[in-house]
């Protein structure tokens, strides 16, 4: 595996394959887990060269206390992903990724107004100016993001078309602990006792879909319920549960308000924001 610490080193790096060769990539912000792996095993399968990168994106934290207590754990993330077959990392500095503040202001289809767009206002242009810097950098054909960032997922699909960048976006399954948790970084941050409190909530998700299929619930009820029961925990605080247009991104009511609906959670384990989801369908009969 390469190391490149800057769009230099990179280019020159990437110089040694032929032009036409197919780069996947797996965009990450470190303190790799098991899922992150996946998706670098994901563009194993599909591309010739797998490029990750790792970079801890500034412009989209909301608050200097989260941007500084992000885990962050260089060396033990390269020899994961050295491991898992990884041909070149790339894990730039603030410095070599921003030289000039970014003013880019994106247009994200309004699908940023429900959900961790709503309540982190500006995390998802920060996305998008991350993400589109690194595709004009690592010009892969495939990129994969984790489908616990729904929205994310979602914003990354549209601007990469709205833009032009010819690459395409390939969504991967998120990887669970044994009780349910997801994975995701930010669990590194939890305490002990957090940490026991956290598989509720993807419990009360899979509640939610199974009251879904009884199909005497609306949405919405089953929203509310699923606050509710998460709640019921001393040490969880929700701060939302919305049942989204899996497409548009708009909060749903009723069944017939949208063809797929996913819901969407986030809360406080303590200090620790987590958010998971969980596709919600009526038993069709
Ligand atoms: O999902 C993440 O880890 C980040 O939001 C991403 C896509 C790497 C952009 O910084």
């Amino acid at each position: 595996m390469i190391t490149c610490y800057s769009i230099a080193e990179y280019s020159k790096a990437i110089a040694s394959f032929s032009d036409d060769t197919l780069i996947g990539f797996v965009p990450t912000m470190g303190a790799l887990h098991k899922g992150h792996i996946s998706l670098v095993q994901r563009a194993r399968d599909k591309s010739q060269i797998v490029v990750v990168s790792i970079f801890v994106n500034p412009t989209q934290f909301n608050s200097h206390k989260d941007l500084e207590s992000y885990p962050r754990n260089l060396a033990q993330d390269a020899t994961l992903l050295e491991r898992a077959g990884t041909d070149i990392l790339f894990a730039p500095s603030v410095e070599e990724m921003y030289p000039n503040p970014d003013s880019r202001v994106f247009e994200l289809g309004g699908l940023d107004n429900t959900g961790e767009g709503r309540r982190r206002p500006g995390h998802f242009n920060g996305v998008a100016q991350i993400v589109t810097k690194l595709f004009d950098i690592i010009k892969p054909k495939y990129a994969f993001f984790g489908e616990k960032d729904f929205q994310q997922l979602s914003i990354i699909k549209y601007i990469t078309e709205k833009q032009g960048y010819p690459v395409n976006i390939i969504p991967c399954p998120t990887l669970r602990e044994d009780e349910g948790l997801a994975m995701s970084s930010r669990n590194l941050l939890l305490t002990n006792e957090h940490r026991e409190a956290a598989p509720e909530i993807y419990r009360s998700l899979l509640n939610a879909a199974t009251l879904a299929k009884k199909g005497t619930h609306s949405p919405r009820d089953i929203a509310e319920i699923t606050k509710k029961e998460i709640e019921k925990h001393p040490l969880l605080k929700v701060e939302y549960v919305e049942p989204l247009d899996s497409l548009t991104m708009k909060e749903v009511d009723m069944w017939e308000d949208a063809a797929d609906i996913q819901l969407c959670v986030a809360l406080f384990a303590g200090e620790v924001r987590l958010i998971d989801n969980i596709k919600i369908e009526q038993n069709v009969a």
